[in-house]
């Protein structure tokens, strides 16, 4: 049986894309933290799983991945969507940022530690919510936004890292036929989890207003994957597709630059390994 795995699956766009791929006849895991939204997902039957996870640990995403081999020997979509948006900069227990860690590192986290099970499926894909190229520079010399944070900002940043992580992986990953999808939605009306300033949950409160509704991202999405009987749409370069509103976004190399996508690979792997000292 072909099977989804989709963090941030128990809501918004990953709930409803979890949803799509039960319809489609596969079995779909959605991660979450809300055991009470996960059991609303179960209900829709047994090909409906949920396991509880707080990825913005290091840990839990390390322990998720092995589980996650350890279910499924192949592994056909992997949906990287969870978020939380927090206006004050709040470190997790592992010392890393938070929206860094959550929005970023466990995304890193799972995209090469599942590259087992994802390598031996026939038409596997990875979709991760990045910047699909909008974003500004990455900020080389505070990655987790020490100074200057605002938490929109952190949003931003972290999509742009999240483009990073789909160039480099594209290319280390380049003969197991993995798919990286970077997809921008754009603004839709969602949970919008997270905790707000009154500044910014007036802004959030503006944009339940003007977004899109769910569906409509979803179908923006969709084509784009290929895996539920919709085709692909528009040519992947080298495995990784950038769309931005069901648009394909052109890969610029200024952009798409794998020099910085290696930089940010080795990076990311030296505080993986100082945050596994600290915490020895
Ligand atoms: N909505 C938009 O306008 C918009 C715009 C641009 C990009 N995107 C991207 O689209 C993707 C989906 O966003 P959305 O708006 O649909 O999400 P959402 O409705 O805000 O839901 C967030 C999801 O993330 C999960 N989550 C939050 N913190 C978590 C944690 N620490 N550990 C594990 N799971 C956690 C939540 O699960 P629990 O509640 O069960 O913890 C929930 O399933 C995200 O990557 C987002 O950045 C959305």
């Amino acid at each position: 049986m072909a099977t989804a795995v989709i963090t941030g699956g128990t809501d918004g766009i990953g709930r409803a894309l979890a949803d799509e791929y039960l319809r489609h006849g596969f079995e779909v895991l959605v991660i979450g933290r809300d055991e009470r939204k996960g059991r609303a997902f179960t209900d829709a039957g047994e090909r409906a799983r949920f396991v509880s996870a707080d990825l913005s640990s290091v840990a839990e995403n390390r322990r998720l991945a092995e589980h996650i081999a350890g279910q499924y020997p192949s592994l056909d979509v992997l949906v990287l969507g969870a978020r939380y948006h927090r206006s004050n900069r709040v470190l997790t227990a592992d010392g890393f940022e938070s929206s860094f860690a959550l929005f970023y590192l466990s995304r890193f986290l799972l995209s090469h530690g599942l590259v087992g099970p994802l390598g031996r499926a026939e038409k596997p894909v990875v979709l991760n919510f990045g910047g699909a190229g909008q974003t500004g520079p990455v900020r080389w010399d505070d990655l987790q936004l020490e100074h200057g944070y605002h938490g929109v900002r952190a949003m931003g940043h972290a999509g742009r890292l999240n483009d990073l992580l789909g160039v480099d992986f594209a290319d280390t990953y380049a003969d197991t036929g993995i798919r990286y999808v970077l997809n921008h939605p754009g603004v839709v009306v969602t949970s919008f989890a997270g905790e707000y300033d009154p500044v910014t949950a007036e802004q959030v409160d503006h944009l339940r207003i003007t977004g899109k509704p769910v569906a409509t991202a979803v179908a923006q999405i969709l084509p784009f994957l290929g895996a539920t009987g919709e085709g692909q749409n528009g040519e992947a370069q080298g495995g990784l597709t950038a769309v931005l509103e069901g648009h394909r976004v052109p890969l610029e190399p200024g952009v798409w630059n794998l020099g910085e996508a290696r930089r940010l690979r080795d990076l990311t792997r030296d505080l993986l390994a100082q945050a596994d000292r600290r915490l020895a």
